[in-house]
């Protein structure tokens, strides 16, 4: 079993949803608030550590009424810093890590957050997908980045996705998919919308 999966992402007109050492907006406000409903209507959200260390998200409901869901963030080597916002009181939070993460930082971390341990070197995201299912976790936002983006599309995890497509050009970055796919996926289109000066893109994997 595991939960429901809504990847959600903005990215460029080039394809590049960031840029080291450049703070990029993406979403209007049109579209902060459909992201913020979705995050209202799921019960976690999900993020790789590299988006916890570069954007400082809090990862909780604001543009939209709701509820907080859970927050996830996938993190190895237990590197989330204490002080970092999705460990603030706003939400309960989950870290996963591996087995190898250094048992004082995991220490550290428990007492912010549950900490679940899964998978040798990376979190095996499968195992995880599992263990929040078990939590009672229906339905996930996963929003990011590039790198967790691609393991979670290349293991069949991932049930649809949203695209924003912003009117910028970046010229290079990190792609919406970060690093190179094993295997061609077919995703079938369900939908499109313009918000102000964006394009949102739905589909479904198949
Ligand atoms: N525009 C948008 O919609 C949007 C949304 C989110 C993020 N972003 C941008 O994306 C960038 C960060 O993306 P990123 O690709 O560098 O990193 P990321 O996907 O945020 O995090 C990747 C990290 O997650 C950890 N991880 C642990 N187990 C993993 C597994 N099984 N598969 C994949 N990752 C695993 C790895 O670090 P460890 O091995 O240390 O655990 C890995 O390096 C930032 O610039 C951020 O601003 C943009």
């Amino acid at each position: 079993m595991k939960p429901y999966v809504t990847l959600n992402c903005a990215m460029s007109l080039d394809g590049f949803i960031g840029k080291q050492g450049l703070r990029v907006r993406f979403s209007n406000e049109e579209d902060k608030r459909r992201v913020h409903a979705i995050r209202a209507k799921s019960d976690g959200i999900m993020v790789g550590i590299s988006t916890v260390l570069t954007d400082n998200p809090h990862l909780t409901v604001r543009h939209a009424k709701g509820k907080n869901p859970v927050r996830i963030v996938v993190d190895s080597n237990a590197r989330t810093p204490l002080n970092a916002k999705v460990l603030d009181s706003s939400a309960p939070t989950i870290i996963a890590v591996s087995r190898r993460a250094p048992i004082v930082r995991r220490k550290r971390l428990q007492e912010a957050a549950c900490v679940i341990a899964t998978g040798e070197k990376k979190v095996d995201l499968k195992s995880l997908m599992a263990s929040l299912s078990e939590m009672g976790l229906k339905c996930v936002l996963l929003e990011g980045g590039g790198t967790l983006n691609r393991s979670m599309l290349e293991l069949g995890l991932v049930d649809e996705v949203y695209l924003t497509i912003t009117p910028i050009l970046l010229g290079d970055g990190i792609r919406w998919i970060n690093g190179t796919l094993s295997r061609k996926i077919n995703l079938a289109y369900a939908g499109s919308r313009r918000l102000g000066d964006q394009m949102v893109l739905h589909y479904k994997t198949k």
